[in-house]
């Protein structure tokens, strides 16, 4: 295969629309890169995988893998694949630049919640002039983040900045200044009841799979919302909507789907008090995951610890 002796090689599988991160990486003085699919490469002389979703059973092809570096922030997508080689390090992408436009998807539309914006969108369409008291000020808008990560942490600060009172919950309970955490199984309950708006932001594993069902939407109050911007896989959409159509739940701002793209029959597309995005909440930006890479090979090259490996058991 083309490539220099030497240097460790690299195989890229990118999602569509990737060129900034090719081109920014390919050519590297620091390793040889290679793009599934497109360059010729050995499997057995690959070291180091980047990717998001490869195809299931592709990662044990490589038999000289030493480790994977995720794309996302999220790795269900490797931990999914029942041949995965769970012996090597998985490093998870942690940054920044993610984890504030996450904080602002979920801020954006908390305030489009609550300040009503989907009633005036269809008073415009009728051009009708009406004006609308607001429920109630931002300070007694409850709003809860499932999954109080690196990601959650962020957003609640920044919630906070717009007076929203703002709860976590959590597997193990987190300090973050101003936010009442909950944590485990046993608070789940008294998180769920303390919610007008609940986020989702939990990483998936086998445990978070369908956590979003009947029961925990049942334990919501009246005319709550949920947004989604963890996984699909977190939702039992049925669930969901019967709970939107019951008029228990106030609506639901959905980034993420059980099948993506969102099917054209999905019923969540001409839903009235659903909106529809198409994972987009939070994109990884090519030029830090360039940065991402690089720093990965390098420590992995001069055998320094990496930063962010997934705990293969926790799942995240
Ligand atoms: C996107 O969904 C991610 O995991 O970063």
């Amino acid at each position: 295969m083309a490539g220099q002796e030497g240097k460790p090689n690299v195989l890229f599988l990118l999602p569509p629309g990737w060129d900034a991160l090719s081109k920014a990486l390919f050519g590297h003085q620091a390793f040889n890169s290679f793009l599934h699919g497109k360059d010729h490469y050995a499997p057995q002389q690959i070291d180091y995988f980047v990717g998001f979703r490869p195809p299931h059973g592709f990662l044990k092809s490589l038999p000289r893998l030493k480790a994977i570096f995720s794309l996302g922030a999220g790795v269900d997508g490797f931990l999914r694949d029942p041949e995965f080689p769970r012996h090597l390090p998985v490093v998870r992408f942690v940054d920044e630049t993610l984890q504030r436009e996450m904080a602002q998807y979920v801020t954006m539309h908390a305030l489009i919640i609550h300040r009503q914006q989907r009633a005036f969108d269809a008073a415009q369409r009728e051009s009708t002039w009406k004006q609308r008291m607001l429920a109630r000020p931002s300070r007694d808008v409850r709003i809860g983040i499932l999954g109080m990560g690196d990601i959650g942490a962020v957003t609640a600060e920044r919630l906070l900045m717009f007076d929203f009172q703002v709860f976590g919950w959590s597997r193990s309970r987190k300090t973050v200044p101003d936010v009442t955490s909950f944590a485990g199984a046993e608070e789940l309950p008294q998180f769920l009841a303390s919610c007008d708006i609940m986020v989702c932001m939990l990483p998936l594993t086998p445990e978070t799979e369908n956590i979003l069902d009947a029961k925990l939407f049942a334990g919501l109050p009246q005319g709550a919302w949920v947004m989604n911007v963890g996984r699909g896989g977190h939702c039992k959409e049925d669930d969901l909507l019967a709970a939107l159509n019951s008029d228990h739940l106030g609506g639901a701002v959905l980034d993420v789907f059980q099948t993506e793209p969102l099917p054209a029959d999905s019923p969540f597309w001409k839903h009235p008090k659903v909106t529809v995005t198409p994972h987009i909440a939070g994109i990884t930006d090519p030029r830090n995951a360039s940065a991402f890479v690089v720093d990965c090979v390098t420590r992995a090259q001069s055998g320094a610890p990496f930063k962010n490996v997934v705990d293969l058991t926790r799942g995240y």
